[in-house]
């Protein structure tokens, strides 16, 4: 067998990046309210170490990347690591996600840098509850502007990620639905997933189940289609729309039997599961100088060491890390 596979014989084929712990919201099931305790700036990996991981992850079986942070766009020269990444001739697909907010202004360097997609993390379409829940002085227009100047530059296809989260915008989830008919929008719903840091309750939980109960509405969902990304959402269509709404249940139906993605957190620490504490840190080997050998070595062990599953449903939290420091 060639590529990278886990002990449980899973292709591990996808490497998500986080470039930063920054970010320019304080998203109420993302960062912790009193903030993150920020990773210096001497311990965050520069872009020729991202790119010297990315080589070794590729000749390992690495093939498609993602861009997250915190908000990748927020650090500085983001373009330059897309030109190099997409440079690579084993890297196949270059992605990003984004909170939209800066999109407007970087959308076309990007795409001149050869980007080829973005997901963008959007919760509500309300303005005053835009800034409630991203406990920032943005507005919803911001991201609104970001999505258009993403599809007008050719971003394609661009995917709108809502956290659906009850009595803070499940009420929204008919309209972002409509979107997908209206406006060609591809929505994607994801169920609220306890996290490191944040204050979690059970009741602010909606399974898929209950999301596709209130869109009925809207008419029969066509289920069976495919969308470049390969990634844990199912999608489906309302007919005769343009765009797409996919749902993505990580707690209600969880979807670790087809896991193919490893994470790199901003201060250089393979992550083999997103629920899972545990890490490979490969930034200090680096800084001491080892060879390109050793490095695929620790990769290879950080696949080996991946979960066959989370254990949310067991009750284990993972503990250490806010999803701002890992990408989501
Ligand atoms: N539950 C579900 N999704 C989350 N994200 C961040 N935190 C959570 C959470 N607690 C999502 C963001 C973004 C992606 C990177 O992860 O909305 O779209
Ligand atoms: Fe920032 Fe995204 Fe976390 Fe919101 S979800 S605080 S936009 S990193």
């Amino acid at each position: 067998m060639t590529g990278l596979y886990d002990s449980f014989q899973r292709p591990i084929n996808y490497l998500r990046i986080s470039v930063t712990d920054r970010c320019n919201l304080r998203c109420v099931y993302c960062m912790p309210a009193d903030g993150i305790c920020q990773i210096s700036h001497g311990d965050i990996l520069t872009y020729e170490e991202i790119c010297t991981i990315v080589k070794a992850a590729a000749d390992l079986g690495i093939s498609r990347v993602r861009l997250t942070g915190g908000e990748p766009l927020v650090r500085l020269g983001l373009a330059d690591l897309v030109q190099l990444l997409v440079g690579l001739d084993t890297i196949d697909d270059v992605s990003l996600t984004t909170n939209g907010t800066l999109l407007g202004s970087y959308a076309p360097i990007l795409k001149q840098a050869g980007l080829k997609r973005v997901n963008i993390s959007l919760d509500t379409l309300r303005s005053d509850r835009f800034k409630a829940i991203t406990r920032s002085s943005y507005d919803v227009a911001d991201v609104l502007r970001g999505i258009d100047s993403a599809g007008s530059v050719g971003l394609s296809p661009v995917k709108i990620n809502m956290v659906v989260m009850a009595g803070i915008n499940d009420d929204e989830v008919i309209d972002f639905a409509a979107k997908t008919i209206g406006e060609g929008w591809h929505v994607r719903f994801i169920e609220f997933m306890p996290t490191a840091g944040i204050a979690y309750r059970t009741s602010h939980f909606v399974p898929v189940s209950e999301i596709k109960r209130r869109l009925e509405p809207l008419g029969e969902l066509e289920p069976g289609l495919t969308q470049v990304g390969n990634g844990p959402a199912r999608y489906f269509r309302f007919p005769g729309s343009r765009g797409t709404v996919g749902f993505i249940s990580p707690v209600s139906e969880h979807f670790c039997f087809n896991c193919n993605r490893l994470r790199l957190t901003a201060d250089g620490k393979l992550r083999p599961c997103l629920l899972s504490d545990a890490e490979v840190d490969l930034k200090q080997p680096m800084r001491s100088g080892i060879s390109s050998s050793e490095l695929k070595r620790l990769i290879t062990a950080a696949v080996s060491s991946k979960p066959l599953r989370h254990r949310l449903a067991e009750g284990f939290l993972p503990g250490d890390r806010p999803m701002t420091q890992v990408g989501g």
